[in-house]
């Protein structure tokens, strides 16, 4: 595709895409993942760089080559994934969680593979991940909140003091899904990403109401577009062509008719740039 046509409407600002899916090990060899094949993130960390963006790439178990020009940071696990972009998005203007995250992960990992006996295997106990999306949205809110207006320092950025690394959502604010409410308005910080990344992007693979269940999604993220696909055999993954509907926290929602991910991808980045621009 040629990309000569982009506008340079984000040069100058710093972006981090995740892409791919994690992985969770069970043993040695086996591991709990999904059909996440990067494709999308890939075609946002490409389109973001013709747009002339600093970009770093976290890639879960992704099996495509390195976008020039590109960072690509590669993870395996989400523990892996959240230190990855919470790290990265330190700075950043925008944010964009196209990876596909592991909700559950096996309690125990055993350090010899399982062996097949005549018996049926134990079940693996499952415990929940942490939510990086909704901890980003949470870390932006409370270093604005502890932002110093009288001598204009900005918060340290990293009011991880009592978030949980893992298993609970982020310093008790997220309650299982509620909460956070209130976040979503907001996305309109100082560029550099001072009280956290300005943009919050997440993207939602939902089979089901889809509408919805992203509206819902949204609010409770706390994220400021969300990129609704709907999934299922032969839709989305693996695929080059992508159809979605981008929600945007008090806005709009835009329709994106299928057709190639690149150009969901400029779609969104025309909608992070204005939001970095008011
Ligand atoms: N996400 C995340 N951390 C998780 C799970 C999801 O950061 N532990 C991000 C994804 O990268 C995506 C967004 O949240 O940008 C929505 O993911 P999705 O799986 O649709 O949402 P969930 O909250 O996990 O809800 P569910 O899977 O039950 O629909
Ligand atoms: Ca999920």
């Amino acid at each position: 595709r040629v990309l000569r046509g982009s506008p340079r409407d984000l040069a100058g600002r710093r972006v981090v895409v995740s892409a791919g899916g994690t992985r969770e090990a069970i043993d040695p060899v086996r591991f709990i993942g999904n059909r996440s094949s990067g494709l999308q993130g890939y075609a946002l960390a490409r389109t973001a760089v013709a747009r002339g963006a600093e970009v770093t790439l976290i890639a879960a178990n992704v099996t495509l080559p390195d976008p020039a020009g590109v960072k690509v940071v590669r993870v395996e696990s989400t523990a892996q994934l959240r230190e990855a972009v919470l790290s990265a998005s330190e700075g950043a203007d925008a944010v964009v969680m196209a990876a596909a995250v592991a909700d559950f992960r096996p309690v125990t990992r055993a350090t010899s593979k399982i062996k097949k006996t005549s018996d049926d295997p134990e079940a693996i106990r499952l415990t929940k991940n942490p939510d990086i999306l909704a901890e980003l949205g949470v870390r932006r809110t409370q270093a604005r909140n502890s932002a110093t207006p009288a001598d204009g320092t900005p918060a340290d950025g990293t009011p991880a003091d009592g978030t949980p690394a893992d298993g609970t959502a982020a310093g008790g604010t997220l309650a299982d899904g509620t909460a956070a409410e209130g976040v979503a308005a907001s996305g309109t910080a100082a560029g550099g990403g001072v009280g956290g990344p300005a943009v919050i992007v997440g993207f939602a693979a939902e089979t089901d109401d889809v509408l919805a269940n992203g509206q819902a999604k949204l609010a409770r993220k706390g994220c400021d577009l969300l990129v609704v696909n709907q999934v299922g055999e032969h839709l989305a993954f693996g695929t080059p062509d992508n159809a979605a509907t981008i929600l945007v926290a008090g806005g709009d929602p835009v329709e994106v008719p299928r057709g190639p991910k690149e150009d969901l991808a400029d779609t969104l980045w025309s909608l992070v740039a204005a939001r970095l621009a008011e």
